[in-house]
């Protein structure tokens, strides 16, 4: 008989793509469309990261290479960590994947057990609970909400845990209500993990792209580097999305099980993107700071705008590239909202409950567009308000 296994319908696409698949419909059909919907910098990696990748193919690193990512590169990563983050942590402890998703989904196929429960974030990225369930485990979510200023509610977390609970996974800066969680909070879920024998899967992708404070990894806390695995890349601190470069960093043991994975799956990360990507930790243009510099000033720029919309309230982010906007007072659902905006006015953004039901009254548009065009998108999202002012004026 052939069939698909059933694993696969436990799993949910990206809505992200969605809606990126209509605007482009829109774009042919002739209508001009300001893409804010998918997280994709709209910067490049820097000339010195292109001209590495460039000598590296000219001189034939274009091999098959180490399982776990080429020792010159997890040397780098490890002494990169401990520059940004003051992590101390051995190259034994990087593993080297095609993405972030890669190096997350390994991390997972070698931590979770069919029927276990994973805590994950809601709204939180959509792959936490897919990837969960697709591995026969229970995906348990815990709230992100807004009279928390989207912080962890850590007694909610404590009561989820059951014996099944292996691992609690989050991302900080969240993705999409852009929170950096609390030192606080970080020290109760390091105390959560330890007392009841957890993993804790820190996803720390928008780590570098933070608007105030100096970034704090649970990772650091005592006791926390060998129940913690650390998942993160290249793609948004370093614009290289397409690139498909990520890494996960734990104790041995654990990059061990996920190295045999590597070897059963890809075999290995291309030689000289992993070339480049040294490159890239060296930073020598300082361009990671110029692009966090011209995203604050547009999450200033857009945040600001959006709350003098109608029915709109947004909060400004602490990290990562997105605005996480309220839209209860409209009246509307999100998914109208969402629709009047790209049908009508052009503008692409998506509907909170792509992140959950906790997203469910939310819009987050992402700050990979220049500050004019999001200028002009706060403009005609001002244009098409009119759809629910009447609304929001009699609330
Ligand atoms: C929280 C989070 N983790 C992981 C990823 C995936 O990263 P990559 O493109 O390197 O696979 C994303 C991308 O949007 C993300 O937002």
């Amino acid at each position: 008989m052939t069939r698909i296994a059933s694993r696969v319908s436990q799993l949910n696409g990206e809505a992200a793509l969605a809606v990126y698949s209509r605007a482009k419909e829109l774009e042919r059909a002739g209508h001009s469309i300001i893409h804010l919907e998918l997280g994709e910098p709209d910067f490049h990696p820097a000339a010195p990261v292109v001209d590495s990748l460039r000598d590296a193919v000219a001189a034939g690193r274009d091999r098959y290479c180490s399982t776990r990512g080429l020792p010159a590169l997890r040397e780098a990563i490890a002494a990169y960590l401990k520059r940004t983050r003051r992590l101390e942590v051995g190259a034994e402890q990087v593993l080297v994947a095609p993405g972030c998703k890669m190096a997350l989904s390994l991390a997972m196929m070698a931590l979770i057990e069919p029927g276990d429960e994973v805590l994950y974030p809601d709204p939180g990225f959509p792959i936490y609970p897919s990837f969960t369930r697709g591995l026969g485990a229970k995906a348990v979510p815990f709230g992100l909400e807004e009279k928390n200023q989207f912080q962890p509610d850590l007694e909610e977390i404590a009561t989820k845990i059951t014996p099944r609970t292996s691992i609690i996974i989050f991302n900080s800066p969240n993705n999409p209500t852009g929170t950096v969680f609390s030192s606080a909070a970080l020290a109760k879920l390091a105390e959560l993990a330890q007392r009841h024998d957890l993993w804790i899967l820190s996803d720390e992708i928008y780590a570098r792209i933070l608007f105030g404070g100096e970034y704090q990894s649970i990772w650091a806390l005592p006791g926390m580097a060998e129940r913690t695995v650390i998942i993160d890349g290249f793609s948004k601190s370093f614009a290289m999305t397409g690139w498909r470069l990520g890494y996960a960093v734990a104790p041995a043991h654990v990059i061990d099980a996920v190295d045999l994975l590597v070897l059963n799956t890809f075999t290995c990360a291309a030689e000289f993107t992993q070339v480049a990507a040294i490159e890239a930790l060296r930073d020598s243009t300082s361009a990671v700071d110029a692009m966090v510099e011209e995203y604050r000033k547009r999450g200033e720029l857009f945040v600001s705008g959006l709350n003098r919309i109608p029915g709109f309230r947004c909060r400004a982010p602490q990290g990562a590239f997105y605005a996480w906007v309220n839209i209860e007072e409209t009246g509307l659902s999100a998914e109208e909202v969402q629709k009047i905006l790209l049908e009508e006015g052009g503008v692409a953004g998506i509907a909170g409950a792509a992140f959950g039901p906790g997203g469910r009254n939310y819009l987050r548009f992402s700050l990979v567009s220049a500050r004019n065009l999001l200028q002009d998108a706060l403009e005609r999202m001002h244009r098409v308000s009119l759809h629910w002012r009447a609304a929001v004026s009699q609330r």
